[in-house]
């Protein structure tokens, strides 16, 4: 637990839409150069505590610091302006735009001091573009032969390290990334991940948004857990084990019941491969089991 002031600082923040809690009481800090996991299963509020953050939405109660300074943001942009970069698992590059525009945004380095006269993009320096876009990628690892190339083109998680090379060197100070590997394949992801780890070596506070503890656990250095609105608290990483942060996101009680019901699986198929009982038999159990535990879900959701 380090005693260093918080860079973002979330204090009892409540977020309703209508009659909908999303948010009630959730409280998280984190520091310059950690990763804090958010986890929690769909539906949780992980989205709505991050977007609060980001500017996206504001809270209906409690209150957030940035650097030790009270703010209340009023767009995505100032959020950014205060050095919050957001990076959306679906919305984070334009496929057909190339890897250098997706990269700089409009921010392209210009040729000269004057303005040009032949729009915005009429003086970018895009050699220098081109070179500062490859030269960032190459950075984690990833070679970008032509970065004229259309982005589309990249893998998913190349993608997704194009848009965090971007905030990074924009000098942001709050990475947050909102299941940024989701979608992807295991070796995709590590690419992602090993990069989520070197945000952190730079000193950013990250946040890191997933429902998969295995994408987590190796990268995180804290854990704030969220179940329906609310939170578990924040686990630093030698207080909890992978298993422990599984648990409390499915909820203890549903985890030890799943795990009773696999046993029963396991136990059904081990007397049917001993001759006890006919495989027919075997079936009709197995079938039976599962209609139950699925009438006891639907119980559960009425
Ligand atoms: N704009 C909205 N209007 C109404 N309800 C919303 C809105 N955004 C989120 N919610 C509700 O808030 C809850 C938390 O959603 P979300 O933050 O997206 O969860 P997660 O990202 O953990 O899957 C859900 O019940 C969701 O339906
Ligand atoms: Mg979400």
């Amino acid at each position: 637990m380090t005693t260093t002031m918080p860079m973002v600082e979330m204090d009892n923040i409540c977020k309703y839409f209508g009659n909908v809690i999303a948010l009630s009481g959730v409280s998280m800090r984190v520091h310059a150069g950690e990763v804090m996991c958010l986890l929690g299963d769909n539906g949780a509020g992980k989205s709505t505590l991050i977007k609060t953050l980001s500017g996206v939405h504001q809270p209906s109660e409690g209150r957030m610091l940035v650097d030790g300074k009270q703010v209340l943001f009023s767009s995505p942009a100032d959020a950014l302006d205060h050095g919050i970069a957001t990076v959306y698992q679906d919305l984070a590059m334009i496929p057909l735009m190339s890897v250098t525009r997706n990269f700089f945004m409009g921010r392209e380095p210009r040729k000269g001091e004057g303005k040009g006269i032949f729009g915005a993009l009429s003086n970018v320096d895009w050699d220098r573009a081109n070179q500062v876009a490859k030269e960032e990628m190459a950075k984690i690892g990833i070679d970008v032969r032509d970065p004229g190339q259309a982005v589309g083109t990249l893998s998913g998680g190349e993608r997704q390290c194009v848009a965090i090379a971007r905030a990074v060197y924009f000098g942001a100070k709050v990475l947050i990334l909102d299941e940024p590997t989701s979608a992807l394949g295991v070796k995709q992801a590590a690419v992602v991940l090993r990069y989520v780890a070197q945000a952190k070596a730079r000193g950013l506070a990250v946040i890191f948004i997933t429902h998969n503890v295995h994408h987590a656990y190796p990268v995180g250095d804290a854990f704030t857990i969220l179940k329906r609105g609310t939170s578990f608290g924040t686990f630093q990483k030698d207080e909890v084990t992978r298993e422990e942060v599984l648990s409390m996101m499915a909820g203890g009680q549903e985890m030890d019941q799943l795990s009773a019901e696999l046993e029963e699986f396991a136990r059904t198929d081990a007397d049917r491969a001993e001759g006890k009982t006919s495989g027919l038999e075997a079936a009709a159990a197995a079938e039976e089991a599962l209609a139950k535990s699925v009438s006891d879900e639907s119980h559960k959701l009425h």
